[in-house]
């Protein structure tokens, strides 16, 4: 039998993190430039029931049953089983590779979770839909973030940009135009769970404070979804600085962050901000065509450890 092959997108928040975690809308799209790959294949000399795991990207190369329960590899595998219905698998080699950094808010985690969760149910003979795929992967997200918005699992899944209001149904935006986007590393690692907390503490402490700043967060969403969808799209460059300026006073910002906007916005950037958990990770820029590869630079010289050009191209007829 061939190996099952399947993969998943990493992916940005284009607007409103922070706020969408206490029910405002925010906007990602997928970063296709990266991705997970997951492929399965029968292992014809390994005894019933054991799933040889090869993940070179982590230096993990072991059995399932060694795995601690809460591994998110072991609780995608899980997730397979427990919604197909099956108790015991037949012996596999799973391997997973991956170009999405990890812990810089570009959707790593939830990308193996899809791509193990495709690989796997596809090579049982039952491929799981978008939806079932979204939501295992999201109870994946949820024993290892304390309050994920699942916005995440959602954009991964679907690898199109989408506005997302947690527990209603999510909404696919097809760009009118290709949007660019220059995305940069601070090099500052920063766990998106301990952002949350700390902005959590901060919302409990003065919530009418942050609950209008949340507000405002949400408003940008609304005004960046129609120029999304109906262009120009360059005028979504404001929105976003507007964005990332609210963000400073959420607290989530850091001076490497700020440093990267600003030289981002000098080299010509039409907007900036910093993305996902924030304090450290990636920041975004809104670029052109013609002037990626400068801002790109520029955010090099600056002291960006990687630096990826992303096109988000408008979706075409046969993908609607
Ligand atoms: O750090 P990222 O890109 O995984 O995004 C976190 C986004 C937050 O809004 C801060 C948290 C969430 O679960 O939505």
């Amino acid at each position: 039998m061939p190996a099952i092959l399947a993969s998943a997108p990493g992916k940005v928040i284009l607007f409103g993190e922070h706020a969408v975690v206490y029910g405002r809308p925010a906007i990602a799209v997928p970063v296709t430039q990266v991705q997970v790959k997951a492929s399965i294949m029968a292992d014809p000399l390994g005894p019933p029931g054991r799933v040889h795991i090869q993940a070179p990207d982590i230096q993990l190369e072991r059995d399932l049953a060694e795995l601690p329960l809460d591994d998110p590899i072991a609780l995608a595998v899980q997730g397979v089983m427990h919604a197909l219905v099956i108790g015991h698998l037949p012996a596999l080699k799973l391997r997973i590779s991956s170009t999405i950094p990890v812990a810089a808010g570009l959707g790593s985690g939830a990308a193996v979770s899809v791509a193990i969760l495709r690989a796997l149910s596809a090579f049982l003979g039952h491929p799981l839909p978008d939806e079932i795929v979204s939501a295992l992967a999201f109870e994946v997200e949820k024993k290892h973030h304390a309050t994920p918005s699942g916005i995440d699992n959602t954009v991964v899944t679907y690898a199109r940009p989408i506005f997302f209001t947690r527990g209603q149904p999510f909404e696919i935006l097809p760009p009118a135009e290709t949007i660019t986007l220059i995305i940069a590393d601070s090099g500052i690692k920063s766990p998106t769970h301990l952002a949350v907390a700390a902005v959590k503490e901060a919302w409990q402490a003065d919530p009418h404070h942050f609950d209008a700043l949340f507000d405002d967060i949400g408003q940008v969403s609304q005004q960046a979804r129609q120029l999304i969808t109906e262009g120009p799209v360059r005028e979504l460059g404001p929105l976003m600085t507007e964005n990332h300026h609210i963000l400073q006073q959420v607290g989530v910002s850091s001076a490497e962050l700020d440093f990267l906007v600003d030289a981002a916005l000098q080299a010509g950037a039409a907007g900036a901000k910093l993305s996902g958990g924030g304090r450290g990770g990636n920041m975004i820029a809104l670029a052109t065509l013609e002037n990626a590869e400068k801002i790109s630079t520029a955010l090099t010289d600056a002291g960006a450890t990687r630096v990826i050009i992303s096109r988000v191209n408008p979706i075409t007829r046969d993908q609607k």
